[in-house]
């Protein structure tokens, strides 16, 4: 008996997901996929900003109108500008060889890359191009070293003239009450028509879509798991009388 119940005590224990090790320090961001109006939001940035280079080629249009909230017959005029049917998987026109050639490597997919690289990696990354003449397109990534991607957001962030800091914490020095670290990024080099705090929500906003987009099901799956506990926990009371009635003649 004690064994079948730490056994059942292990089983209900949540799994701990685990992404892939990050390469360094991250800012952290914790994804809301009950968050509607981020989630839309966040999929109006990636249909604008994103699609000409990236697809999200094991998703559908349609599905991420349902999900969303978004009636199809708006999605289709406001957020579809491939031409493409609102059934159709996101794909994009751009050949992979040339992309290669034009940037050094291929705008990966990036309906899994939350899955694969994890949220907060997504979330610093956005944030983390600048100034650097000696990169082919003019712009490094602290958190991506040597990336292909241009700074496609130049026009809403701007473009930070040095390395910004990533996972480092304001911290306030106690004799001078000086605050060092308030922003990532000392000086600009380009000012962007976002504040830093606008442009970090817009970033989260994608990075929550990413992430949604890597898990679709999660708000189901959680919903229904609680469902499952509650059958087992009452499975259980008659599993375990059931048990004791069979048991009860054997000595
Ligand atoms: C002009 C084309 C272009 C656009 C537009 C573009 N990207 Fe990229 N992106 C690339 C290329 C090329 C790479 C691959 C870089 C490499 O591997 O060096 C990349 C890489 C990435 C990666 C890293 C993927 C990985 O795991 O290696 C992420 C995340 C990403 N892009 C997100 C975005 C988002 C979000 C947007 C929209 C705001 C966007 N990109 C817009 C070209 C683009």
């Amino acid at each position: 008996m004690k064994k079948l119940i730490v056994s059942l005590f292990m089983v209900m224990m949540p799994t701990l997901a685990l992404a892939a090790a990050p390469s360094g320090p991250l800012d952290s961001m914790r994804s809301d996929h009950a968050n509607k109006p981020s989630l839309q939001r966040g999929a109006a940035l990636f249909m604008n900003y994103c699609l000409g280079c990236h697809s999200l080629e094991y998703a559908r249009y349609q599905r991420i109108a349902d999900d969303l909230e978004i009636p199809a017959d708006l999605f289709e005029e406001n957020l579809i500008f491939t031409g493409a049917r609102i059934g159709e998987l996101i794909e994009i026109g751009m050949d992979k060889r040339q992309a290669a050639s034009w940037f050094g490597a291929p705008p990966p997919d990036l309906t899994l890359v939350s899955r694969l690289r994890g949220d907060s990696w997504v979330y610093s990354y956005l944030r983390a191009f600048y100034k650097d003449d000696s990169r082919p397109f003019g712009v490094n990534n602290a958190v991506f070293e040597n990336v292909g991607m241009p700074h496609v957001l130049v026009e809403l962030q701007g473009l930070c003239a040095s390395k910004p800091t990533v996972g480092v914490k304001p911290s306030v020095e106690p004799l001078s009450g000086v605050v060092r670290n308030a922003e990532p990024c000392s000086e600009w080099a380009i000012e962007g028509s976002m504040t830093p705090a606008e442009f970090d929500r817009a970033m989260y906003d994608l990075s929550n879509f990413l992430s949604y987009m890597g898990d679709p099901v999660k708000l189901q799956r959680e919903r229904l798991g609680i469902f499952v506990l509650i059958f087992i926990a009452i499975f259980f009371v008659f599993a375990y009388l059931l048990n004791r009635e069979y048991w009860k003649d054997v000595h």
